[in-house]
């Protein structure tokens, strides 16, 4: 029998909840479709963090390297551990370190949900260079404290990093409608934005199947509301992935539905799979965390390695529950009564 050894890290606020749901739909799609999945539970958080003064121990990255695939909730939580600390010392450094460097993030409308938009047709696939650009950490600060104080954040855009996402955004529009839009602020940033736009023009020969547009960001956000169906797949660096997908979230629905991947292509290293929202301070505890964005990153996960049906009964099986209205308004049900529906789905 096939088997998956998985990494949970529940996380922080709502991360522990949703990670529970998902887990459990893995587990039941598991034992039905003839596979069998192991977890191993880390406890890197804001309260481990609180206990040992890390997020994850000095070898945190050689304890994870073993596993199939990581499967994380949410982290941060502000109030006890600044969101710079707590992010760079656990989400951020995995993506490097395994040069998880697509971020993918789908975002269309489940049936029933009704999102902001009078548009039932909404599917476009975001991909956000996961590794660089804006988000490389790269800079300082000095003068700390003083009038003549100075902080420096520098962009890295490398032509390994770009050309790599640029091309694994082709790949994706090839099995979808086969449209691609870039994304970059060539007008203002002369430097990065214009050698990532002279590459998609370089790659485009490569791919004369594929239609390409450029946008700058401010209009592509104009764009995701106004005329979304014009968009297929949209590549975008890290800082603009990151925008571009919590309103792509938003369309769809809410954060409680939007997925993520974060995929190292060549497989050489585990990839991690969560849901593009985060600890949600302001109503953890509560119980109502929609976890149908963890549970769609996990059927993400399922499909990465090689279990397409699994993946497949995942998404029906939520597909089944929207319809009934469940989970779709935004706090009305809990995240129990939601993950429950979701195992009864899957039969
Ligand atoms: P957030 O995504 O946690 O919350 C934004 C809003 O969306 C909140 O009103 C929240 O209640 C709502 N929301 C989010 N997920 C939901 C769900 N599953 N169901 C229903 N409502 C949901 O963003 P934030 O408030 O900016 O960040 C909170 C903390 O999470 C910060 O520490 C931040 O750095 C961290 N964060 C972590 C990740 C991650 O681990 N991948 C992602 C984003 C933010
Ligand atoms: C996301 C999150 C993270 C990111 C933060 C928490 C560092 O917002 O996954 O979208 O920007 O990558
Ligand atoms: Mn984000």
């Amino acid at each position: 029998m096939k088997s998956y050894n998985i990494a949970l890290i529940p996380g922080d606020g709502i991360g522990p909840d949703v990670t529970r749901a998902a887990w459990r739909a893995v587990e039941k799609v598991a034992l039905s479709i003839g596979f069998a999945v192991t977890s191993t539970e880390f406890p890197w958080s804001c309260a481990y963090y609180k206990k040992t003064g890390a997020m994850m121990p000095a070898d945190g990255i050689e304890q994870l390297r073993a596993f199939d695939a990581i499967l994380l909730g949410a982290v941060g939580w502000p109030a006890q551990v600044p969101d710079s600390v707590s992010l760079h010392g656990l989400l951020l450094p995995i993506r490097k370190a395994f040069v998880q460097y697509a971020n993918i993030r789908p975002h269309r409308l489940l049936p029933g949900v009704q999102g902001p938009l009078k548009t039932d047709a909404f599917d476009i696939l975001c991909i956000r260079e996961n590794t660089e650009g804006e988000y490389s950490g790269a800079g300082g600060r000095v003068h700390q404290g003083t009038p003549d104080e100075v902080a420096i954040e520098t962009s890295i855009f490398t032509r390994t990093g770009v050309e790599r996402i640029l091309r694994f955004g082709f790949e994706q529009a090839r099995k979808r409608r086969g449209k691609l839009a870039s994304v970059t602020k060539s007008n203002a940033q002369k430097h990065t934005m214009v050698f990532w736009d002279e590459i998609t023009t370089k790659l485009a020969a490569d791919y004369p199947d594929i239609e390409v547009s450029t946008y700058h960001i401010d209009a592509m956000a104009a764009r995701m509301v106004m005329a979304p169906n014009s968009l297929d797949v949209v590549v975008a660096s890290n800082l603009f992935g990151d925008i571009l997908t919590d309103l792509g979230a938003a369309i769809q629905g809410g954060l409680g539905f939007a997925a993520s991947a974060n995929i190292n292509p060549d497989r050489s290293q585990p990839s991690m799979f969560e849901p593009v929202h985060g600890s949600a301070p302001d109503i953890a505890h509560l119980g109502i965390a929609n976890p149908m964005a963890a549970i769609w990153s996990a059927a993400m996960m399922l499909e990465h390695l090689g279990e397409p049906e699994a993946a497949d009964r995942l998404m029906t099986a939520l597909s089944d529950v929207t319809r009934t209205g469940l989970g779709t308004v935004p706090g009305k049900d809990t995240t129990e009564s939601i993950a429950t529906a979701v195992l009864n789905a899957l039969g």
